[in-house]
C-alpha cells in the first residue's frame, strides 16, 4: 500500500530525532511491502524564521492532504524569556491542533522493566503500571476568551466547554477502557468549577449506554496525588485540556523514561503522532538525543492511523531488545552511550 505522511520536525533535536523514527518506517515498508512517501514542511520557530507564521496555511494543507502526520517538536529559548513576543511557536502547535480538530491527546505511560530503577518512585509502586491518559486538547482555558485591562494591571483567561466536548472525548475514553481493562477515571474538579459540573454531568448521562465500564469520579488534586501513590489502580484517565497538561506530564515521569513516552493527537481531521518531550535545544545537533520516543510514536502513527497493528507491534519489538541489549542513548545508558543516529540503525537493523 501506498502512504502519505506529512513530516513537520520542527525546532531544536525534531529534526533529529524524526529522521531516526524515518529509518525505522523505512525498514517497515521494505518488510512488509509499503510505501510511505515523505513531505516535509516547516512548522513552530522555524516557520516564524522562514515565513514568519509558526503553523503556515501550506503546512496545514499539506497535513490535511495527508493520511498521518509525523511531528518532532517546537519551541525555542530565544522565546521562553520574552513575554512580549508577538508570535511564539507554541501557537503553532495551538492553531494545528484546532485546524485540525485534534481534541482529543492519548499517552500511554507504560514501564519499561530494564528501566524501573530510575523511576522516582519506588519499584513496587511502579512495576507494572500501565494506563493511558486522555488529555482533551482544542477547549477549555487554552482556547478560551483571554484579555488584559487597558491599564494592564488585570487579566483573564475563561475556561468554556460544550457537552459535544465532553461527549465525543468521553466517548473515545469509554472506547479505550473497552478494548483494556474497562476501568475509566473522570477526572475534574466538580467541586468548585462549573464546566466540570457540565464534565461530570454528561458523563453520568453516558453511563447506561456502556454498562461493562467501570467508571469513576476523581478530583484533580487528588488525581495529581493518587498518580503518584498508587498508579497501578489506573486504566483510562479522561480529562480536561489544562488537567490533561498537568497531569500527563506527572504520569510520564513515574516509569523514569520521559524520554521513551510517544502520544497522538487524534479527532476530525488528521491524526499526528509525536514524542511528549519538548525540543531540548541544548542538545539540538549533537547526536545525543534519545529518538525512542519519536520511533514509538511512529508505531501508534502505524497502528491508529494506518491500521497496521503487526507493523507497529515489530516496532515495540525492536525498542524492547534495544534497551534489553544497552544500544540507547545517554539520557538511560548504564554503560555504552550510542549515538542518537547509531540507537536508529540499530532499531531499522533490527525490523
Ligand atoms: C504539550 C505542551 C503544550 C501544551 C505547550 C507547548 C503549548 O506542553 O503538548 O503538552 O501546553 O499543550
Ligand atoms: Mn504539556
Amino acid at each position: 500500500m501506498d502512504y502519505k505522511i506529512a513530516v513537520l520536525s520542527g525546532d531544536g533535536i525534531g529534526p533529529e530525532i524524526v529522521e531516526q523514527a524515518i529509518k525505522v518506517l523505512n525498514a517497515i515498508g521494505k518488510k512488509f511491502n509499503h510505501n510511505f512517501r515523505y513531505t516535509e514542511a516547516p512548522v513552530g520557530a522555524t516557520a516564524i524564521d522562514q515565513v514568519g507564521d509558526p503553523f503556515p496555511e501550506e503546512t496545514f494543507q499539506l497535513c490535511m492532504d495527508s493520511d498521518a502526520v509525523l511531528f518532532g517538536a517546537i519551541g525555542d529559548p530565544k522565546y521562553d524569556n520574552d513575554p512580549k513576543a508577538k508570535v511564539r511557536p507554541e501557537q503553532g502547535l495551538l492553531s494545528m491542533r484546532k485546524k485540525l480538530g485534534l481534541y482529543a491527546n492519548i499517552r500511554p505511560v507504560t514501564t519499561f522493566p530494564s528501566l524501573i530503577h530510575k523511576s522516582p518512585l519506588r519499584k513496587d509502586l511502579v512495576e507494572g503500571a500501565d494506563f493511558v491518559v486522555i488529555r482533551e486538547l482544542t477547549g477549555g482555558i487554552y482556547f478560551g476568551d483571554k484579555g488584559r485591562s487597558e491599564d494592564l494591571t488585570k487579566a483573564f483567561d475563561t475556561c468554556t466547554y460544550t457537552k459535544h466536548e465532553v461527549e465525543r472525548i468521553v466517548k473515545l475514553g469509554m472506547e479505550y477502557a473497552a478494548k483494556r481493562k474497562g476501568k475509566l477515571t473522570v477526572v475534574d474538579k466538580a467541586n468548585v468549577l462549573a464546566t466540570s459540573r457540565l464534565w461530570r454531568e454528561t458523563v453520568q448521562e453516558m453511563e447506561p449506554s456502556y454498562p461493562d465500564i467501570e467508571v469513576d469520579y476523581m478530583f484533580v488534586d487528588n488525581a495529581a496525588m493518587q498518580i503518584i501513590q498508587w498508579p497501578k489502580k489506573f486504566d483510562v484517565m479522561v480529562t480536561e485540556n489544562m488537567f490533561g497538561d498537568i497531569l500527563s506530564d506527572e504520569a510520564s515521569v513515574i516509569t523514569g523514561s520521559l524520554g521513551l513516552l510517544p502520544s497522538a493527537s487524534v479527532g476530525i481531521h488528521t491524526s499526528v503522532f509525536e514524542p511528549i518531550h519538548g525540543s531540548y535545544p541544548q542538545a539540538t545537533g549533537k547526536d545525543i538525543a534519545n529518538p525512542i520516543a519519536t520511533v514509538l510514536s511512529a508505531a501508534m502513527l502505524l497502528e491508529l492511523a494506518l491500521n497496521l497493528t503487526d507493523e507497529a507491534q515489530d516496532i515495540r519489538d525492536a525498542v524492547d531488545k534495544s534497551m534489553v541489549e544497552g544500544v540507547v542513548t545517554e539520557d538511560i545508558s548504564e554503560g555504552k552511550a550510542y549515538k542518537t543516529s547509531e540507537v536508529g540503525d540499530w532499531l531499522a537493523g533490527h525490523i
